[in-house]
């Protein structure tokens, strides 16, 4: 087993003992995009990017990928903001960010252009955020002195979007880079290995433990606990309103065409004409007492901008006085898990489940 491996379970023993189990089974071999950081024609950037690509590809702890930036023509960054805060709308950056979240480490392969990294290169990097952070990064320099003073900035900048930069880079410089550029197989330069294979073990290392530690987090789905309810309180008080009206068409305005509607005793009615069509029958035999049900939003959350996911209680009364009577026939009172969706800025309800609320039988001591 290479090296790299033995240290990152050393790390995770020691940081997550109780959960090994699961983190040694998450621990497959870390993906490593190698990205090409030139676009130009005539570049030198394929030559050290094939080199380190084969050297990758000939190990068994890493699955590497040659990304090049050529296939992603992204303009100069013409968003809104960082795809941190908005999602953005160019769709060859969209494809590029897929594509950066493919890996759980990169190789830059990148030149020195006036002793900083290119220009396209950073304009990709700002193209992408949450897919690059966690992650490691490892750079391969080529240029007069190997391009050194690209590298360190682009360190800095890797460390801006949370990325973990290796210390150990390769630097292919002065005579090496003008015998490449001439012609020469970088592969025959036998002392640019040491440093290659120490980078690729420390990649290795970093893209594991750090993959592992991405996977062990259990993440909060919910954006913000602290986020606007008022798209579930509206439906709900449409519902609210509808029912006190007893007008089913009402009620059933925002439910989707493949709305599924779980009864509270194992029936799934599949779709809104289904649905609408028991709704009707009930509503058309009840007689209508505004404040008989009330309609209370307990949990809102949102996994993801447009969908919600809302715990409603339904607290409802004899529909005769409007007064609760418990235990009365008639009176009962229910709880219902409502999804929504948002589509072209409406939200409609996607599934609904309701089932009674009889919170009482957890309070009765146990036999
Ligand atoms: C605009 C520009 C600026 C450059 N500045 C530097 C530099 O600061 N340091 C250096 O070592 N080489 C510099 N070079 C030379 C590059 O190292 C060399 O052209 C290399 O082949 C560029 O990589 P590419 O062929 O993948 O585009 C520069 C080249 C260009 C085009």
């Amino acid at each position: 087993m290479p090296i790299g491996y033995h240290l990152a379970n050393t790390l995770v023993l020691r940081l997550h003992e109780p959960r090994l189990a699961a983190i040694m089974a998450a621990m497959t071999k870390p993906r490593i995009g190698i990205i090409i950081g030139t676009t130009r024609e005539g570049r030198f950037g394929d030559k050290p990017a094939r080199w380190i690509f084969d050297m990758a590809a000939r190990r068994d702890d890493l699955e590497a990928e040659l990304v090049d930036l050529r296939d992603f023509p992204m303009p100069f960054f013409d968003e809104v903001a960082s795809n941190a805060w908005v999602p953005s709308k160019n769709e060859v950056a969209q494809r590029w960010q897929r594509k950066v979240a493919e890996f759980d480490g990169y190789i830059f392969v990148t030149a020195e252009y006036n002793r900083a990294p290119p220009g396209v290169l950073k304009n990709a990097l700002d193209y992408a955020y949450p897919e690059w952070t966690r992650k490691a990064a490892a750079c391969v320099g080529y240029g007069g002195l190997g391009g050194a003073r690209a590298v360190e900035q682009l360190r800095l900048i890797l460390v801006e979007l949370q990325m973990a930069p290796t210390r150990t880079g390769v630097h292919i410089q002065g005579a090496d880079f003008m015998a490449a550029k001439k012609g020469q197989n970088l592969a025959e330069i036998a002392h640019l290995q040491p440093s290659a294979n120490a980078m690729l073990d420390e990649l290795v290392w970093w893209s594991s433990a750090l993959k592992a530690a991405r996977e062990g987090v259990r993440p909060a789905l919910a954006e913000s606990s602290s986020r606007d309810a008022s798209p579930v309180t509206a439906f709900v008080a449409e519902l609210q309103a509808a029912i006190d009206a007893a007008d089913a068409d009402r009620f059933n305005a925002r439910f989707a065409a493949d709305v599924l509607w779980g009864s509270p005793f194992g029936a799934v009615i599949d779709g809104y004409d289904a649905i609408h069509a028991i709704h009707a029958r009930m509503f058309a035999g009840i007689k209508p007492v505004p404040g008989a049900s009330r309609y209370v939003v307990e949990h809102a959350r949102f996994p993801t901008p447009d969908v919600a996911v809302a715990y409603v209680r339904r607290l409802a009364t004899t529909r005769e006085s409007g007064e609760p009577e418990p235990g009365a026939p008639g009176t009962f009172d229910e709880l219902a898990l409502f999804v929504l969706v948002r589509r072209d800025g409406t939200w409609w309800l996607a599934a609904g489940q309701h089932v009674p609320d009889r919170r009482d039988v957890y309070a009765r001591p146990r036999s």
